[in-house]
């Protein structure tokens, strides 16, 4: 009788958490997993709302790596991950997105000869100073199977010489953007508790390291906010990073008076609600812009490049670096929320994707079980 197959799956951050949500309830119908939360986000706000808010099952090992340097923060995820890996035996690794956790869960999977599943595979800015450009690239490039959520993404992994693990399967977050959407609409307060009014106002996040950490270039960003905030009010969660970075650089005090209300991260079903009830989103997040898209709310990018190159060319997101001008413009000429509806749930997999991709491994698991002897031999993650 052959056994259920075991996959180990690496998440450590926020959007990971969104992202696991849509697939473990569909992978654990047909394979066990061990779920393994690297501690990379450990703030509730940043992790355990996640997990409660959408019913992602509790982490069932805590690596508890915290923050640090890039080297700190990579290396205890290695050091941590690989022993236990050899404790679980896992058949398969699975790993999402572009984060450090995502890089240590690749690494460890490669080194230990295991089949390594990536999700949102195939995802490029073509920038390599942004440290997410680099974890992907070595991701794709150590994983058998390689899921992808955009045509996009198949191409360049297909220009790359890697499209023979490609697999197009959709986009996970978009299926917890739509199943959560209007679940956010009827159970999050947020309006109410922060007093705004639907359409009034715009929501902001900002969180890349090349955006924030630079204290001229946060001043720049904080212009586009505050050249934003003439058109509609901007709320924005401050994520740890750019709470950080604004109160040293002495920049905190003086949102209120430009319009800028900086509030506490808030968990996926505010946010939700939020974006869902904004005149429009600014932001470097990927996962935002999805989102926004999803919801038919416009977004102005803040960087120069987009991994999510259709929410441009559907003429519903506008790159516009840290110009305030181009913000503005942005603003006044992309689509207004209400009025037409975004094609953005069939560009993503229509809700699916997290059904396709535990698909997609449990049936290269079973192609495995057949060839019990034989492990280095067997494609078991490789599209057929
Ligand atoms: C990380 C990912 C980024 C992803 C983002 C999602 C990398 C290289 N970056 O960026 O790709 O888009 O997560 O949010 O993996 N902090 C807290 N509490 C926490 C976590 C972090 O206060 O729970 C603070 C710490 O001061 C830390 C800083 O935030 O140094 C940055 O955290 P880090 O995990 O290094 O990267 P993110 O900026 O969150």
């Amino acid at each position: 009788m052959s056994r259920r197959g075991r996959v180990l799956t690496v998440v450590g951050n926020r959007p990971q958490f969104v992202k696991a949500a849509a697939v473990s309830q569909h992978l654990r119908e047909s394979a066990d997993e061990t779920l393994v939360h690297t501690g990379q986000h450990y703030d509730r706000e940043l992790s355990d709302v996640f997990f409660e808010e959408l019913a992602l099952p509790p982490p069932d090992q805590q690596l508890g790596v915290g923050s640090g340097s890039h080297a700190e923060q990579t290396g205890a995820i290695i050091t941590r991950l690989e022993p236990l890996v050899r404790e679980v035996a896992p058949d398969a690794v699975l790993v999402y997105g572009d984060t450090n956790s995502t890089l240590g869960g690749a690494l460890v999977a490669a080194k230990a000869h295991l089949p390594l599943a990536h999700v949102e595979a195939g995802m490029r800015s073509f920038n390599r100073s942004m440290p997410e450009e680099i974890n992907r690239v070595v991701a794709d490039s150590l994983s058998q199977l390689l899921l992808c959520s955009t045509e996009a993404a198949v191409a360049n992994l297909e220009r790359e010489g890697l499209g023979k693990g490609a697999l197009l399967v959709g986009d996970v977050m978009a299926d917890v953007a739509l199943t959560f959407g209007p679940i956010a609409e009827r159970r999050s307060d947020a309006l109410q508790r922060l007093r705004l009014e639907r359409g009034a106002f715009c929501i902001a996040t900002a969180h890349r390291a090349g955006n924030v950490d630079d204290p001229g270039r946060l001043r720049r960003l904080v212009e586009v906010l505050a050249r934003a905030a003439r058109v509609a009010p901007v709320i924005f969660p401050l994520h740890p990073r750019t709470q950080a970075r604004l109160a040293a650089a002495g920049g905190l005090d003086s949102l209120e008076e430009r319009g800028i209300t900086a509030i506490d991260p808030v968990g996926y079903l505010d946010m939700t609600c939020l974006v869902r009830a904004s005149r429009a989103v600014i932001t470097d997040s990927g996962g935002l812009q999805k989102e926004a898209f999803l919801a038919s709310v416009p977004c102005v990018t803040m960087r120069e490049e987009t991994e999510w190159v259709e929410t441009v060319e559907a003429g519903w997101n506008r790159l516009v670096g840290l110009d305030p001008d181009a913000a503005a413009a942005a603003l006044e000429e992309l689509p207004r929320p209400g009025g037409r509806v975004s094609p953005a749930a069939e560009i993503y997999g229509e809700g699916k994707a997290g059904e396709r991709v535990a698909a997609a491994i449990t049936e290269r698991l079973g192609r495995a079980a057949r060839h019990p002897f034989e492990p280095r031999s067997v494609p078991t993650l490789r599209r057929r």
